[in-house]
């Protein structure tokens, strides 16, 4: 691996830019609904946006300024006047109707007739949500942070959760099933990631057990050609008593024994995996 350095300052913004989403990604996006001081509302997506507190529900989104002629976005503007907005999650059925909600419409011009998608009242806030997407926030915004005055420069927009809204389509036992909300992420340049079919993968880490750690691994495991960093990472994530009868297998025997221990951990038999590592075959 060889890396390039890169520092900030030197670099154009716009290529600064695509740095940044394109290494911090995927984002999930807010596609966000706002109202001006008229009542005019406004649909658009921010995808420097995250969830940031539980308790209280504290939702953070970025709305910068454009780096083509340092203006300000209507999104902002509605949110300096009313202090609310809805915070829409983006899933495929409504990615490209939210791609079009991007584009720069004139102020006062509303999004959702643009795109054809369907406002529905919220339950506190003024402004609508939109309907065809399965899970909204109503929010207060309770800051907004100003980053810088040139073009580029972010607004963090804190908002705290009044009111949720899911579509019952999408939970499975009560919970959020990720094959069912089918989510999309932004990603750089114009690539986005669908968070479904084989793109959901499970990890099950206990974090309340101690694991067996790398450094306790033998070195066999940690010098090994067959296992990839992942193998490693599962079986160094285990929580077992590291077996007392440790023995080093011989030189020949190391292939077919890592081999072995990468099938086990293929059929999901990480004690059988452990075993091997620590005990030979
Ligand atoms: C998926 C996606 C994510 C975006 N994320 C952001 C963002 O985080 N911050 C931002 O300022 N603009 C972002 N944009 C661009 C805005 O959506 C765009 O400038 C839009 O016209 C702003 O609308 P408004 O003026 O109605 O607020 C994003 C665009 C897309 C398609």
């Amino acid at each position: 691996m060889s890396k390039q350095y890169i520092d900030p300052k030197e670099i154009a913004t716009k290529d600064l830019h695509q740095f940044i989403i394109g290494g911090i990604a995927p984002r999930p996006i807010a596609f966000v609904s706002t109202v001006d001081e008229y009542g005019r509302e406004n649909l658009a997506p921010y995808s420097f946006f995250n969830a940031f507190s539980s308790n209280p529900p504290i939702l953070v989104f970025s709305s910068n300024r454009k780096v083509s002629d340092n203006t300000t976005k209507d999104t902002l503007h509605n949110i300096e006047m009313t202090k609310e907005a809805v915070i829409n999650v983006v899933n495929y059925p409504i990615v490209r109707q939210m791609a079009l909600a991007s584009v720069e419409f004139p102020r006062g011009i509303s999004e959702f007739e643009k795109t054809g998608l369907s406002t529905e009242p919220s339950t506190v806030v003024k402004p609508p949500r939109v309907k065809e997407s399965p899970m909204n926030f109503e929010c207060r915004v309770k800051e907004i942070i100003t980053l810088g005055d040139k073009g580029g420069a972010g607004h963090l927009i804190i908002c705290e959760v009044v009111g949720i809204h899911i579509d019952s389509n999408v939970l499975t036992n009560g919970r959020i099933d990720p094959q069912k909300i089918d989510l999309m992420g932004r990603m750089g340049r114009m690539y986005y990631v669908r968070a479904s079919g084989d793109a959901v993968m499970e990890i099950v880490q206990m974090v309340n057990a101690q694991p067996i750690g790398y450094d306790k691994l033998p070195g066999h495991i940690k010098r090994s050609d067959i296992l990839t960093g992942n193998d490693i990472g599962i079986l160094a994530a285990a929580e077992c008593e590291i077996p007392v009868t440790s023995a080093t297998p011989e030189d020949t025997q190391i292939e077919e024994l890592h081999k072995m221990i990468k099938t086990s951990l293929t059929e999901g038999n990480v004690f059988e995996a452990i075993r091997l590592a620590f005990n030979g075959a």
